[in-house]
């Protein structure tokens, strides 16, 4: 192949290198075509054509389904590894040996006391108030508490703010449902481990024991794992994007948080039990729904569907499918929604709009269903798809940073008014 890409503008013409990935992906290295072309730039919404960094945390095909932390498979990580592993491998770039890994487990129980004053806070919030909005401002409020800059450059500074982060989020993720579900705030079991000690966090009652349900925590602990980063998303470039004017990293992860709020993005597991209870109230006419998502002049989009890189079929989605069959059969959950939900997934796979466009289930379709089976209220889905997300949105924003990007600033093209006259507000 060659080695660059000839651009003509009005007969001249202009080189840029290519560069090549480890996995032979190719992309035209523009970084000069401003200086060279006296300011000609690209235009690109929704950056569908545009490669915003190199990164070495997360590789994914999307026409092939695969998905890559750090070059080890999706699959084989959600068989073999548990979620603090991967978390340690997406941020620090290797799997821990076990030392590492119980330093690293010890180092985050001892940063995972939230200061009591935080409590203040979610007080003020309204019940009503949406989890997500919750989270964002709770994450940001740890700024206030934890005020010193990381100096990104020290490897024991950015460790500790790591631990920091990765103790107090998960206490942050339970006391926003149980604010919710109007049970008192606890600060958890340090003997337990990290996926145990959420899942007492959230549901433990103060007056009985909390008892583990093990194919509760390792559907959790899967769900985790497959969340745990998906290159450069939308939360994810919104929290390098905010880190590149060198925001301190819970204030960027707060920003992510609201990113990932959007029905579009991780919404989309919350989006899809609304959807499914919509189909329910109505009657449970699949077919009339599948029809409303065909029809262009109709807004309604079949929630939980459809990717904007997997055009083949979401790999995360398949182990989840597992998950969730096993899920359901422990919990032996009888659910008319649940029924639903497997009918309007075989009808889409046989139905020729979704075939051709490519419109399969994705991890949010399944997603949604676990959280449901295991009491986790629909508002809070989107906060557990953050809880799973922290590694990957902490590796992006500290390889942002150790790469020394420059700050993230776009151009458009103007296309208002030209140069006018301004007019008295008499002559308007
Ligand atoms: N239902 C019906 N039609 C759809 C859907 C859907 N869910 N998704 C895409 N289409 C159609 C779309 O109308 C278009 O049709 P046409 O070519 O005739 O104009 C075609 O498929 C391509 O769609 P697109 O909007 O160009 O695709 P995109 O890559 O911009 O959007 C998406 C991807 C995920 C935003 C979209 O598929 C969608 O809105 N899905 C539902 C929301 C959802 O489940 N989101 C979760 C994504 S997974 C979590 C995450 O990683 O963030």
């Amino acid at each position: 192949m060659s080695k660059t890409a000839t651009l003509e503008i009005d007969g001249k013409k202009h080189e840029f290198p290519l560069i090549v990935g480890t996995e032979n992906e190719v992309a035209i290295d523009i970084k000069t075509l401003r200086a060279v072309t006296g300011g000609v730039t690209t235009i690109d919404p929704g950056y569908k054509n545009t490669g915003a960094c190199e990164s070495a945390i997360t590789f994914l095909n999307g026409e092939e389904g695969i998905l890559r932390y750090r070059g080890y498979s999706i699959e084989e990580l959600a068989e073999k590894a548990d979620f603090l592993e991967v978390a340690y491998l997406l941020i620090f770039g290797e799997l821990p040996t076990q030392e590492q890994l119980d330093k690293f487990n010890a180092d985050i129980k001892e940063q995972s006391v939230v200061d009591d004053d935080i409590k203040k806070i979610i007080d003020a919030f309204p019940k009503s108030a949406h989890p997500m909005g919750v989270l964002s401002s709770l994450t940001s409020a740890l700024t206030a508490f934890n005020p010193s800059s990381v100096n990104v450059d020290s490897e024991e500074e950015m460790y500790k703010t790591v631990c920091k982060i990765m103790g107090k989020f998960p206490v942050l993720v339970a006391w926003t449902m149980r604010k919710k579900n109007g049970l008192p705030l606890n600060y958890g079991d340090s003997s337990l481990g990290y996926v145990e000690n959420i899942l007492k966090m959230m549901f433990s009652k103060p007056n009985e024991d909390y008892k583990q349900n093990e194919i509760l925590v390792n559907a959790l602990d899967k769900l985790l794992i497959l969340h745990a980063d998906h290159e450069q998303n939308c939360s994810t470039s919104t929290v390098r994007i905010v880190g590149s004017a060198h925001t301190g990293l819970f204030a960027s992860i707060s920003s992510g948080i609201s990113a990932l709020w959007g029905p579009l993005h991780g919404g989309a597991n919350q989006a899809v039990l609304e959807m499914l209870e919509a189909i329910k109230e109505d009657g449970g006419d699949t077919k009339k729904f599948m029809a409303k998502a065909k029809d262009k002049e109709d807004p309604f989009r079949l929630m939980g569907f459809g990717h904007r890189v997997y055009k083949n079929f979401d790999p995360r989605a398949k182990i989840i499918k597992v998950a969730a069959d096993e899920v359901l059969a422990d919990l032996g959950v009888e659910d008319p929604v649940l029924d639903i939900a497997k009918g309007l997934a075989s009808e889409a796979l046989s139905d020729e709009y979704f075939v051709k466009r490519k419109l399969y289930p994705n991890v949010d379709f399944y997603s949604g269903i676990i959280y449901r089976s295991m009491g986790i209220p629909v508002e809070m889905f989107t906060v557990m798809f953050a809880l799973g997300r922290l590694p990957g949105w902490i590796a992006q924003w500290k390889e942002m940073r150790a790469r020394k990007e420059p700050i993230g600033r776009p151009r458009q093209i103007y296309i208002g008014e030209n140069l006018r006259d301004f007019k008295t507000i008499e002559k308007r």
